[in-house]
């Protein structure tokens, strides 16, 4: 049985507009992936696809419009309904989130070594040894000196910070981290030992991934099977070695034969994409696109064990 299992997932946000007329924007629309024991799933798909909301969703940080979570086989919408409280904290302590920006997600007046002991007092472990052994400990596993224990987060570089978030997000012990951009904020050199440190992670501690990145080489380098995702949908995913050498749909293409950009910020290359009302989302971008694209919104569809991809090129077959 896969940890966490995602079915159908619909994401809106309600928009005030200058009138304050309200509108909706679906941001995940009818979104199914799981995300097995130990395994790390990449999630890829340039701004604005929605891939933080679907992170987000999947925490519960965003109630979903419709569609269900199971995690470690409870469903945690009906469990939030129905104030399951024991299954609740249970998920709060097994999945954890690092988000991309390590100014913003650390508290600047709390030193380090509360900030990464915080996850531990909030689920009520008190013995004050046991924490500061528990968090030496952690500070070791991030490559951190001991010393940065009685520090600010302002004496670290954004390298150092998402280190702390890091460790702070497995100071509980969790089974499933959502991974959200842990990297893109950082130097190119930066992020390889980041990258290198996620993965070391994932082999000593056993935890599962899902791990956010516009950029598909980021996802390629940590995940074991990669979800490429486009305005609100999963166009494709396969185990990550497929994926790459034999890449079917039409967006996945585009992606792996693009150049990434290195040095603009994923938020700054925001652009309106063009949103088709009817057929396939990717249609009004799509160089193979049939009549059929027009109409039709292609359903995500096993081709080969393991291969899923949402196209009208490769029904029937
Ligand atoms: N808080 C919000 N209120 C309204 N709309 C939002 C909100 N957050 C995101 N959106 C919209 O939802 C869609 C998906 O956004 P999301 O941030 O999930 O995408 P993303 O793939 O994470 O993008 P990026 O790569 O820029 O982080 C976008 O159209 C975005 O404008
Ligand atoms: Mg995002």
């Amino acid at each position: 049985m896969p940890l966490l299992t995602i079915r159908d997932l619909k994401v809106s946000y309600s928009v005030r507009g200058l009138f304050r007329n309200r509108s909706e924007t679906t941001a995940v629309d009818g979104v199914s992936l799981f995300v097995g024991e130990h395994e790390a799933l990449g999630l890829v798909g340039e701004s604005g696809s929605g891939k933080s909301t679907l992170g987000r969703a999947a925490l519960l940080l965003i109630k979903p419009r419709q569609g269900s979570i199971v995690f470690d086989g409870v469903d945690m919408l009906d469990a939030a309904d129905h104030r399951n409280t024991s299954a609740i904290r249970k998920f709060r302590r097994e999945a954890q989130i690092v988000f991309q920006d390590p100014y913003g997600s650390l508290n600047p007046r709390m030193k380090v070594g509360r900030i990464i002991a915080d996850p531990l007092y909030v689920h009520g472990i008190k013995d004050r040894r046991l924490v500061k052994d528990k968090v030496l400990k952690l500070l070791d596993l991030v490559g951190l000196p001991a010393s940065a224990y009685d520090k600010y987060p302002f004496s670290f570089s954004g390298g150092q910070r998402q280190r702390i978030s890091i460790a702070r997000a497995l100071s509980i012990g969790p089974r499933f981290i959502v991974a959200d951009e842990p990297v893109s904020s950082l130097d190119i050199s930066i992020q390889a030992q980041l990258l290198n440190l996620f993965r070391e992670i994932q082999e000593k501690e056993g935890v599962s991934y899902l791990f956010i990145s516009h950029d598909l080489r980021t996802v390629a380098f940590i995940a074991q099977r990669i979800a490429v995702m486009y305005l609100g949908r999963i166009m494709e995913l396969a185990p990550k070695t497929e994926l790459i050498t034999r890449p079917l749909h039409p967006y996945t293409r585009l992606l792996l034969s693009s150049v990434p950009s290195k040095d603009r910020h994923p938020s700054e290359q925001r652009e309106q994409a063009d949103v088709p009302v009817t057929g396939c989302v990717f249609y009004p971008r799509c160089a193979s696109a049939l009549d059929i694209c027009r109409e039709t919104s292609p359903r995500l569809r096993e081709v080969s064990p393991g291969h899923e991809v949402a196209c009208f090129l490769y029904e029937n077959k």
